[in-house]
C-alpha cells in the first residue's frame, strides 16, 4: 500500500549547503533502493518534506528522520494512502525557501508554519514545483 506523508520541523543551527548535501547523500542511496519519492523544502529555519512510497518504507524512514539531531519539533502535517504518486520523478527534489525572494518565500498563516494545515502546505509545495523552484535534487 502506497502512502504520502508531509511533516514540518525546525532546523537546529544554520541550514548550510553542507548539511543539505549530507541529507541528499543519504536520500540518494536509501530512497532509490526503497522506492521513496518526494520533495524536501528547506529555508526560513524550517524543513518541510513530503515522502511517498510503500507504507512500511515511509514509516521506517520517518522514524529515522524523526530522531535526526539536525532538526527538532518534528510534526506530522499530513498522511494519506494514495493510488498515484505526486512526486514520482524525484527520489528527493530540493526546494529552497528563501527569506528574501518573494517567489519562494512562503507566507504562513500569521507567520507561523506550525499553524498551517497539511493541505495548505501540500498546495504550496506544488506551487513551488510548478514554478520551477527546484534547485537540485535526485531524479527517481
Ligand atoms: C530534514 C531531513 C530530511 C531527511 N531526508 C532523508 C531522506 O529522504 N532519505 C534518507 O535516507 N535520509 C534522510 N535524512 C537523513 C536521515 O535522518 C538519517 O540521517 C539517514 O537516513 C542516516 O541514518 P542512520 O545514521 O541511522 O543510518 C533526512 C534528514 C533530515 C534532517
Amino acid at each position: 500500500m502506497l502512502i504520502r506523508i508531509i511533516y514540518l520541523s525546525t532546523a537546529v543551527g544554520p541550514q548550510t549547503t553542507t548539511m543539505t548535501s549530507a541529507i541528499l547523500k543519504s536520500a540518494q542511496t536509501w530512497n532509490r533502493a526503497n522506492g521513496i519519492t518526494g520533495v524536501l523544502c528547506q529555508g526560513q529555519g524550517v524543513f518541510l518534506q513530503a515522502l511517498e512510497g510503500e507504507r512500511s518504507a515511509v514509516t521506517q524512514l520517518y522514524s529515522r528522520i524523526y530522531a535526526d539531531q539536525r532538526h527538532t519539533n518534528v510534526e506530522m502535517l499530513h498522511c494519506e494512502s494514495i493510488v498515484k504518486r505526486r512526486y514520482e520523478n524525484w527520489s528527493m527534489a530540493l526546494v529552497s525557501l528563501s527569506d528574501v525572494d518573494p517567489a519562494t518565500k512562503i507566507e504562513w498563516p500569521e507567520f507561523d508554519p506550525y499553524s498551517a494545515t497539511g493541505m495548505l502546505v501540500m498546495a504550496r509545495i506544488d506551487d513551488l514545483l510548478a514554478t520551477g523552484s527546484v534547485i537540485e535534487g535526485l531524479s527517481s
